[in-house]
């Protein structure tokens, strides 16, 4: 068989990018590890900058997020169980933020995949990629315990961070930059109707988070420490300590009920660099990884995969070079901003084990200064919405 790029990975990144090609005209084919099935139920992110949404918008797969996802203008955070302030973005950056989850945009890219005929064979093993050093790349997997081989003019690593991508890679030719934190996050989802704001809690017993999905699916979130067992977290103790981690009037607010979903993430920044060798380039989690405090890992995937859609077309229809040479730089630019904002928005909210009083008492002057400086809101507004596409000088 023969191809354009071969796309490994069918999360939001493979998905995402199959889709721009297919309406650039650029065949393509995407192999993912696992079932249809397994892709669509996981429970990832929720909150798309306002550059997510138009980039879909623009890959024909914003009609049903534009009719079901949620509006709003940034998020709050409380701490000391008194204050407040608010992350206005539709005021301090000049565009709001979009609640709809992952699970829906995985759904809403495989409706439009099977749409236009595109190819996707699931369920394969032992993808391994070859030659991507020359002009003849090719791709192997076994399906149903048949090899098979695909040549194509350009890889697509979409694996996410576990994938075979990255490590194809020879080891000296890419440095990987890593920071892990001390504590996960226990997550869970309930059909229950959420807060109206996104409201973070920076609190004596840790982090927590209200955040949504759509208005009868509610996302919560706790700090918990790495070795917690979810055995030992039923849902009744799960709300009691959600709520003891908020203002009361906010904590009465919160409608508790079954949760259909529970687990925990742990934190890690991770930024691989470069984003490409030879015929083969990397987007989103198969390079970096962020700590999903600021919601940005899933917007990543979607910039980074508007830059490689237009950077493949602009050399496969155009004979443009420019875009491919400079996807890895272009994309690390933004990657590293993301990666220090959620490096930063997880220092300013969370409790760590090392913390001393002095430095309890400068994140609480850090979110007083938030809370009065506009210079400093706008700052963090910009960063929180999304920071702007590059396009070549
Ligand atoms: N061969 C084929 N597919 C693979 C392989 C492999 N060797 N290894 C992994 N995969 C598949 C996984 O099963 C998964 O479906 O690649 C896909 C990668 O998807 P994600 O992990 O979702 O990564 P990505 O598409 O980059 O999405 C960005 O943003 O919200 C965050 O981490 C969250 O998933 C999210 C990410
Ligand atoms: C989520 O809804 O999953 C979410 C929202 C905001 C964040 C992180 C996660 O900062």
């Amino acid at each position: 068989m023969k191809t354009g790029v071969v796309i490994v990975g069918g999360g939001p990144a493979g998905l995402l990018l199959g889709q721009r090609l297919h309406i650039e005209g650029v065949e393509n084919v995407l192999l993912e590890s696992q079932s249809r099935e397994h892709v669509l139920k996981r429970v990832r992110a929720g909150v798309l900058e306002w550059g997510s949404v138009e980039v879909l918008r623009d890959s024909d797969v914003g009609s049903r997020m534009d009719n079901e996802g949620h509006v709003h203008d940034g998020a709050d955070i409380v701490w000391r169980g008194e204050y407040r302030l608010t992350i206005d973005t539709k005021k301090y950056a000049d565009r709001p933020m979009m609640a709809y989850g992952q699970t829906n945009i995985t759904e809403d890219l495989y409706a439009a995949r099977d749409a236009m005929g595109g190819v996707v064979v699931d369920d394969v093993d032992d993808v391994t990629l070859h030659g991507i050093d020359t002009s003849e790349p090719w791709v192997g997997y076994t399906k149903n315990g048949d090899r098979h081989r695909i040549d194509c003019e350009f890889v697509a690593g979409c694996d996410g961070f576990h994938g075979v991508c990255r490590r194809t890679i020879p080891q000296s030719k890419r440095q990987e930059f890593v920071k892990e934190y001390p504590f996960g996050w226990l997550g869970i989802l309930s059909e229950t109707p959420p807060l109206p704001d996104l409201i973070y809690a920076n609190s004596e017993r840790g982090f927590a988070l209200c955040s949504m999905r759509n208005p009868m699916l509610s996302r919560y979130y706790i700090q918990c420490d790495l070795d917690t067992n979810l055995d030992e977290w039923p849902d009744d103790r799960f709300w009691e300590e959600l709520k003891l981690r908020y203002p009361k009037y906010i904590a009465d607010a919160i409608v508790t009920g079954p949760s259909i979903e529970k687990s925990i993430a742990p934190l890690r920044s991770f930024v691989s660099e470069p984003m490409s060798y030879g015929r083969l380039f990397l987007a989103g989690d198969a390079a970096h990884i962020v700590p999903p405090t600021g919601a940005k890992g899933l917007n990543l995937a979607i910039s980074d995969v508007f830059y490689l859609s237009r950077a493949l077309v602009a050399h496969l229809k155009q004979g443009d070079e420019r875009y491919l040479s400079s996807y890895s730089d272009m994309a690390l630019r933004r990657v590293w901003g993301a990666a220090r904002f959620s490096w930063w928005l997880t220092g300013l909210l969370h409790r760590f084990p090392q913390q001393v009083p002095f430095d309890l008492r400068a994140q609480e002057q850090e979110l007083s200064y938030l809370a009065s400086s506009e210079v400093a809101m706008k700052s963090l507004c910009e960063q929180y919405a999304g920071l702007p596409f590059e396009d070549l000088t």
